[in-house]
């Protein structure tokens, strides 16, 4: 089957980005990168993108009179790529619900708490001032609520006694960097259906040739 294409944005480090870089770099890995758009010019993940060799755009919110016309750029420019699925990958704008809904079901984002639990920013901080016992990552299906949307991958880490937020983002960070690759496989094989606000997700077909126990 043709590899999934994946259009990723980015404002900032791109760390999560360079999972998919690495991911993609496995020959049995279903997906591609075909554009990593960034709304602020000379970040890191740029450079991760150009180093990948794989084709950057560069879109300053700051260039548009309101959000409204940076988002149809942006939809323009994506759409030029042609992707399967759009990644938000520390991409630092809101979007609105219009852009939202041309790329419905298309659009995932990771967020760095167990969501519903930390919307928003600072979630680290908020962790630990709540004494939360676990933290944790998310992908998830991007709707017009902040980080809101059917729950695709989630990872649990425990906090620690000693804990700072850095330590804590740190811990995170590491899954962050599984899950993201995991939940881009798991769309790209075709195995994730949103019902009714959830995802499901299916069983991996077996192997051409794998015998089957029809009682199993
Ligand atoms: C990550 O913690 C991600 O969860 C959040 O923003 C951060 C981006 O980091 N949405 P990076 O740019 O991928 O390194």
């Amino acid at each position: 089957m043709a590899r999934q294409k994946l259009a990723v944005l980015i404002s900032g480090r791109g760390s999560n980005l360079q999972s998919l870089i690495d991911a993609c770099a496995a020959p049995d890995f279903p997906a591609e990168i075909a554009l990593v758009l960034s709304n602020v010019e000379g970040v890191q993940g740029l450079e991760r993108a150009r180093k990948a060799k794989i084709q950057t755009s560069v879109i300053s919110h700051r260039d548009f009179a309101d959000r409204a016309s940076f988002e149809d750029a942006i939809h323009e420019r994506i759409l030029g790529a042609r992707p399967d699925l759009v990644c938000l990958a520390g991409f630092m704008r809101i979007l609105t619900d219009g852009f939202i809904k041309r790329w419905n079901n298309r659009l995932i984002n990771i967020h760095p708490s167990l969501l519903p639990a930390f919307r928003g920013l600072h979630t680290h901080e908020r962790v630990l001032e709540a004494g939360a016992r676990f933290a944790g990552c998310t992908i998830h299906f991007v709707r017009p609520a902040m980080d809101d949307g059917p729950i695709i991958v989630q990872a649990a880490v425990p906090v620690r006694a000693d804990d700072t937020p850095d330590t804590l983002a740190a811990r995170v960070l590491e899954q962050e960097h599984k899950i993201y690759p995991l939940a881009v496989r798991l769309i790209a094989d075709g195995r994730v259906r949103v019902v009714g606000e959830r995802v499901l997700i299916e069983r991996a077909a077996p192997a051409e040739g794998t015998l089957i126990n029809p009682a199993g």
